[in-house]
């Protein structure tokens, strides 16, 4: 297998493929340190848990790892807790995605399959034959050929491998770009709630979040256009104290350790299979941080392809390998939905008459439990397959 980027979605593909005795190589074209450092959203599913429990990657998870019970839905007067276990039987995690990425590369380097970083031009080739080839040139500048059976295309949403697919006669994208953003901060202070906070407020949505009991991360709906520059630390808290505000409750300060804006949108690429080139992940689906799914969608892509490349590999079925672009969809499309709802009933746009309707799905959600539990199913994760 060659597989291309070490994001999640590779690094995991590739692990759960060698302890079914395939070989891999990952191509990753950033430094070790950089995939390391980058701060991604940090909610796992259940089934993201168990997934990772299930490869030996579970122990670090499991003691530094928060596990939560619900969340708060907020509006001017109100905080609402879903109690997720109560709804649908389940949990989630809060775990960094970096730390997710820490994990995996140790592993990894400990005796699994090869992880080259600092590649580049990295180009699969002949995808539609049965003989893949992944040309790249090494860190030291060698020009280099991987002869593969199969190739995942694993290197997110600017990667190489999307574009060959979509070369293809079948290949067709979704998109939506929102009118607004989030500015994301991390802050050495030690969260304020117990459970993530999703806040409607006139002035724009706003969200606690947390990385553990002294770190706290908190995001603010701005327009695009915003520019970091003109957000000092103060501005920042004082915009949260607004749009968090409570009676008897404050948000905690902290010293600012990272701060920027990230933009969102929804986006999906069909089919996720070229030949013998397979995507996964952000190479095929981007999805708004609204409903936490990015990395869990991720995870379900490289689980459902990894049993279907073991039967296609080691049995010589294709069966699963056919379906797959198909049943991965399924699941993308009801988290691209489920993502679009959550931002749609939270963030501030269009007039007072898109206001009353979002304050009345939000007062629906809080005091239905079938609203609440679909709510639910959702953000816990749905199962895979
Ligand atoms: N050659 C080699 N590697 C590449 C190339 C290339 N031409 N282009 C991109 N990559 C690498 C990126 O540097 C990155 O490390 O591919 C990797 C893709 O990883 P991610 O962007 O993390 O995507 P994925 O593994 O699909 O993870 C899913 O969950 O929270 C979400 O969007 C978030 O990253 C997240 C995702
Ligand atoms: C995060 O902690 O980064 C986070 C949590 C929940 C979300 C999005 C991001 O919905």
């Amino acid at each position: 297998m060659g597989i291309i980027g070490a994001g999640p979605a590779g690094l995991l593909l590739s692990r759960l493929l060698a302890l079914q005795g395939i070989d891999s190589v990952v191509l990753e074209n950033r430094s070790r340190d950089y995939v390391e450092a980058r701060i991604r959203a940090g909610i796992l599913e259940q089934h993201t848990v168990d997934t990772l429990s299930a490869v030996g990657l579970g122990d670090r998870l499991h003691r530094e790892g928060l596990e939560h019970s619900g969340i708060y839905l907020q509006y001017p007067g109100t905080r609402h807790k879903l109690d997720f276990p109560e709804l649908c039987g389940r949990t989630v995690w809060v775990y960094g995605q970096t730390e997710v990425v820490k994990d995996l590369i140790a592993a990894q380097l400990d005796g699994g399959p090869p992880l080259l970083f600092e590649v580049s031009d990295v180009q699969p080739e002949d995808v539609d034959t049965d003989s893949p080839r992944i040309r790249f040139t090494d860190a030291d500048g060698n020009p280099q050929l991987l002869e593969c059976d199969v190739i995942a295309g694993t290197d997110g949403f600017h990667g190489p491998s999307r574009t060959l697919v979509q070369e293809s006669s079948r290949g067709r994208t979704w998109e939506r770009t929102y009118p607004y953003a989030w500015l994301g901060i991390l802050a050495d202070a030690a969260p304020a709630t117990d459970e993530l906070i999703y806040a409607w407020h006139p002035e724009g949505f706003a969200l606690y979040s947390m990385r553990s009991p002294k770190v706290s991360r908190l995001y603010l709906q701005v327009d695009p256009s915003e520019k970091i520059e003109d957000w000092s630390d103060e501005r920042i808290w004082d915009a949260l104290d607004t749009r968090f505000a409570l009676d008897g409750w404050s948000v905690n300060r902290g010293p600012v350790t990272d701060k920027s804006i990230l933009p969102m949108r929804s986006f999906v690429s069909a089919p996720m299979r070229r030949g013998r080139l397979f995507l996964a992940g952000d190479a095929a689906h981007i999805v708004p941080p609204t409903g936490a799914k990015g990395l869990n969608l991720a995870v379900a892509d490289v689980t459902l392809l990894a049993t279907a490349l073991v039967r296609l590999l080691q049995e010589g079925r294709s069966d699963l390998v056919d379906a797959y672009s198909d049943t991965a969809l399924r699941r993308v499309w009801r988290c691209t939905h489920f993502s679009w709802f959550m931002t749609s009933m939270l963030h501030r746009s269009g007039d007072d008459f898109d206001a009353q309707l979002q304050l009345s799905q939000l007062e629906r959600v809080c005091s239905s439990e079938a609203a609440a539990r679909e709510l639910a199913e959702n953000y816990t994760g749905l199962p895979i397959g």
